[in-house]
């Protein structure tokens, strides 16, 4: 029996909520193209229900989301706390979706769209306090991705910023059977709570190889403008370094990511807009030449690492707001597997040593030690 490496193409479960067969992303059979503009609350009802919502529907969604963006003040005391030392904001994140878990309204479960408003309010949140910034409360005029821009940057967005980012969170909103997804549905094969489920998918989202790829994309593109080394040059040198080039490849999209072509378009305006040219072009010539030498071509981390820097993200920050946009869609496949699917445990083949036997030696002397304690 051949074992696929990294179950690359193996299909343990059955979904209706995305798909990216013959590497096109649709949601609930939605081309994703034809969702970007969408409000992003669309999206996330589409996803929980597999049906785009009614304008009432819509609007109720809308609501419900703003008013669950407000964190219990003890919530907020103890993210303060665990954020007292130093650390990387995904394991600040990590550990309040665990204490979310512990803080629900008196007793009763949170819904999943409470648990989406409060993931929002902690994530803007915890880039707050990395910016020593204070708190700020939601707008309940406002909608839901502008009161999560205004909570984190600490300004409205304009308009521009704000259909941006929309798209951007509709674009990361779901992927199938991701590494993150599929961890947050094993917990979910349990039974076990959401925020059990949410958090085994932080931790899966926080590798380089997965989410934390944006955060690796900046630092790339701030070493070769700050040594001034040609984009080519570097990748040279990674590679005979046997080191990857961040925010390129995909395990389905071989021939492009169809999320990056949309997200090169905005970071492109977004670059221009703000003064940041030199990162896009950085990327134009590190794309091309990746294309050109290894077939590779940019995936959804590549072009946000700078859409993100415009918006005046620290680098530090970039993964966490890639939780913000999943959220949605992990809630969506949790929701999907505690319905439908049963316990997810498969087999391995072992490949160890057989046949082996307990020395009489090694018997007599735990029977010693047992007698002497
Ligand atoms: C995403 C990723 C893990 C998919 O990997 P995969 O489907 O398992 O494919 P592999 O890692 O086996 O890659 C196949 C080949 O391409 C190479 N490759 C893939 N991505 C590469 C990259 N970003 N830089 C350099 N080489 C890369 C591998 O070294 C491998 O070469 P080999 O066959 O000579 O060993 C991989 O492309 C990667 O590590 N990319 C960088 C991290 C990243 O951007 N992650 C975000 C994903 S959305």
């Amino acid at each position: 029996m051949d074992v696929p490496k990294g179950l690359a193409g193996v299909v343990v479960e059955e979904t209706k909520i995305s798909s990216t067969k013959d590497a096109k992303l649709t949601f609930a059979g939605y081309p994703v193209e034809e969702l970007k503009d969408l409000p992003y609350p669309a999206v996330v009802y589409l996803l929980w229900h597999q049906e785009l919502p009614t304008a009432s529907q819509l609007k109720q969604l809308e609501h419900d989301l703003v008013a669950s963006m407000t964190l219990p003040a003890e919530t907020i005391r103890l993210m303060e706390y665990v954020a007292l030392e130093p650390q990387h904001p995904m394991s600040i994140l990590r550990t309040t979706v665990s204490l979310l878990g512990t803080t629900n309204n008196g007793g009763k479960l949170d819904e999943p769209r409470q648990i989406l408003g409060k993931m929002l309010a902690a994530i803007a949140a915890i880039i707050r306090l990395r910016d020593s910034q204070p708190q700020l409360r939601v707008n309940p005029q406002w909608g839901v991705v502008e009161n999560f821009m205004y909570l984190f940057m600490g300004r409205r967005p304009s308009a521009k910023q704000l259909q941006a980012f929309n798209t951007v969170m509709i674009l990361h909103a779901d992927h199938e059977f991701n590494a993150s997804t599929f961890t947050s549905r094993v917990v979910a094969s349990t039974q076990a709570d959401f925020y059990s489920c949410l958090t085994a998918a932080v931790c899966a989202l926080k590798g380089p190889l997965h989410g934390g790829a944006n955060e690796q994309v900046f630092n790339m593109l701030q070493a070769i403008r700050h040594t001034g080394v040609a984009p080519q040059r570097y990748v040279d040198a990674q590679l005979a370094a046997h080191k990857k080039i961040m925010g390129f490849g995909h395990r389905v999209y071989k021939n492009g990511d169809p999320r990056a072509k949309i997200l090169r378009g905005i970071a492109k305006e977004i670059a221009a807009e703000t003064n940041n040219q030199v990162y896009f072009e950085i990327q134009e010539q590190l794309a091309a030449y990746m294309l050109k030498k290894l077939g590779l071509h940019p995936n959804v981390d590549y072009y946000t690492a700078v859409i993100y820097h415009c918006l005046g993200l620290d680098e530090s920050t970039f993964t966490v707001m890639f939780a913000a946009c999943r959220t949605a869609g992990w809630l969506a496949h949790i929701m999907e597997q505690r319905a439908n699917g049963c316990l997810i445990r498969p087999a391995s083949r072992y490949v160890g040593p057989t046949g082996r036997h307990v020395p009489a030696a090694s018997t007599k002397l735990a029977t010693e030690r047992r007698k002497i304690i």
